[in-house]
């Protein structure tokens, strides 16, 4: 039997989960799957896939930092990838087919496994660097009622709202783009945290105004309770890591390569029991 080889390839790489993950979506279905931790030099994400390629894999996922190399070493794109403008699947046939699963991924955690609807929603998205533009709109086209991108650096929210606002799609829904000190007037239905400030430890200088009790507060960092999630809690919020995410990218990907959907939450509750905490996302 041929077993056909995959990997997850990032700088640093050590930590993820990806192959335990899709190690055990293999098992469902019999199939032999071989998928390894792939470290690529900083400069060398372009010469490590040639070789992966002349080395007869099929595919891989591409973590951080290198979304957006891969994106543009693509010589085919999915709309998901379009979207994104960054890819974390990357499938090897006679082109490069560049895809981007974390949207779905989230959107799928949100709405079915934590049966949290984003329909009709008041929403605010922390962060606009490639996290947040990676799930903006999976996100949006689940038809929110109002979108509020703030960030840091007020001015990267402002163009990535402005973007998206202008698009005839999206045209009901209301997108807005600022900084984190005009937050203090409204509360959210739910709060998705895409910035790497929980990396550091780092809280977000947001108002406490924005916590509404009974509403969900997501990270989409996973493996450590961050500040943001602790000042969520203490707000009586719902509060969700990203563990559910990086699950769900994993089982689209999955379906991209394999034609067949994994069940996704015992693998959950797998990965949730190893003892190691991880900062992949
Ligand atoms: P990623 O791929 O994780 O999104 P990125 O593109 O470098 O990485 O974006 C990091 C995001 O986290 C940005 O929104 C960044 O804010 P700025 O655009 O203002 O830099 C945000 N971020 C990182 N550290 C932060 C901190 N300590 N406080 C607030 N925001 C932070």
């Amino acid at each position: 039997m041929i077993t056909h080889r995959y990997a997850v390839i990032g700088n640093p790489v050590a930590h993820s989960k990806s192959p335990l993950i899709h190690a055990a979506f293999a098992k469902q279905f019999n199939l032999e799957v071989r998928y390894e931790r792939v470290l690529a030099p900083l400069d060398g994400f372009s010469a490590t896939v040639t070789r992966l390629i002349a080395q007869g894999y099929k595919g891989v996922n591409v973590t951080v930092p290198f979304k957006f190399e891969a994106f543009n070493l693509a010589t085919q794109h999915s709309n998901s990838a379009l979207n994104a403008e960054a890819a974390n699947t990357l499938t090897f046939a006679h082109e490069i087919y560049a895809e981007n699963t974390d949207g779905i991924g989230i959107v799928r955690d949100i709405q079915e496994n934590l049966n949290v609807k984003l329909a009709g929603k008041k929403i605010l998205l922390l962060g606009a660097g490639g996290a947040a533009q990676g799930v903006l709109h999976p996100i949006l086209e689940a038809h929110p009622r109002l979108l509020v991108i703030a960030n840091r650096n007020a001015n990267k929210a402002f163009a990535m709202a402005e973007k998206a606002q202008s698009q005839p799609v999206f045209s009901h829904i209301s997108i807005t783009g600022q900084g984190f000190e005009n937050l203090e007037t409204q509360a959210f239905d739910m709060i998705i945290n895409a910035t790497s400030a929980g990396l550091s430890d780092s809280a977000l200088p947001i108002s406490h105004a924005i916590f509404s009790k009974g509403g969900l507060a997501y990270d989409m960092m996973y493996g450590r309770e961050t500040p943001f999630m602790k000042e969520a809690r203490a707000h009586n919020m719902i509060v969700a890591d990203g563990l559910g995410m990086l699950v769900e990218q994993a089982a689209e990907a999955f379906y991209i390569w394999h034609g067949v959907r994994p069940e996704t939450r015992s693998v959950m509750n797998m990965i949730k029991q190893l003892p190691s905490p991880s900062l992949e996302q």
